[in-house]
């Protein structure tokens, strides 16, 4: 399966976590936000847009991060506040795969448990662990529902370099942002106190 050696990446790990959020619960959400087959279609082809531009969109975001000290922090060395390259890249490399993974999901359990995964990794219970780093220990939550904005506003542009029409790019982005907030929800899940998510 695609992206079996990226270091880190335990997608179609077995080992993983069941997801504290049930299928049932899953469900819910996708129709509270109105995500339905239209979305994954249009996930679909955004991936053939997206995908021979992963490295310019990666780019993007890791300048973003990389201009920002205060997000920057959160790859750094927990004691001489430098920022660790090789988690950065080892991150990075996760990073590109999710998107393609993101665009092409079915949604099904095994997904749900990765989220669970990613999710503890953004925050103390399994920050660092990963990539065996001495970085900060956590990812404060004002953050996780902050980086919503420049992950989706950003995509954009690469959206309208492929051959659709404005209607598609249209249905694309809303698809993607769709994707990428109830990714984030899920990825809170360890952020909220029991019973309250
Ligand atoms: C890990 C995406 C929020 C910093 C990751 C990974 C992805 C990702 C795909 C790799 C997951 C894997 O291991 O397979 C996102 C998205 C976010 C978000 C889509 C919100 C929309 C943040 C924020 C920060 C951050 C706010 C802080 C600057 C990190 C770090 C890791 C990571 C440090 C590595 C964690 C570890 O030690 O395993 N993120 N992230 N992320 N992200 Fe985020």
């Amino acid at each position: 399966n695609s992206g079996s050696n990226i270091p880190g990446y335990d997608a179609y790990s077995k080992s993983l976590e069941t997801s504290p959020v049930t299928p049932e619960e899953f469900a819910l959400l996708q129709k509270t936000i109105f995500f339905g087959p239209e979305d994954v279609k249009a996930l679909r082809q955004a991936q053939k847009i997206l995908k021979p531009q992963i490295t310019e969109i990666l780019d993007t975001w890791y300048g973003y991060v990389g201009a920002n000290p205060h997000l920057l922090y959160y790859f750094s060395n927990k004691e001489s506040g430098e920022a660790n390259g090789e988690y950065l890249s080892r991150v990075r490399d996760r990073f590109e795969q999710w998107i393609l993974d993101l665009t092409d999901a079915n949604y099904d359990q095994q997904w749900l448990n990765y989220q669970h995964e990613i999710a503890k990794r953004h925050h103390s219970v399994g920050k660092n662990r990963t990539d065996n780093v001495n970085s900060v220990d956590h990812i404060d939550y004002r953050y996780m529902v902050a980086f919503i904005y420049p992950i989706t506003t950003t995509i954009k542009p690469f959206l309208q370099n492929g051959n659709a029409s404005q209607k598609e790019v249209d249905a694309m982005y809303e698809a993607w942002r769709k994707a990428v907030i109830l990714s984030v929800i899920l990825w809170t899940h360890p952020y909220i106190k029991d019973g309250d998510f």
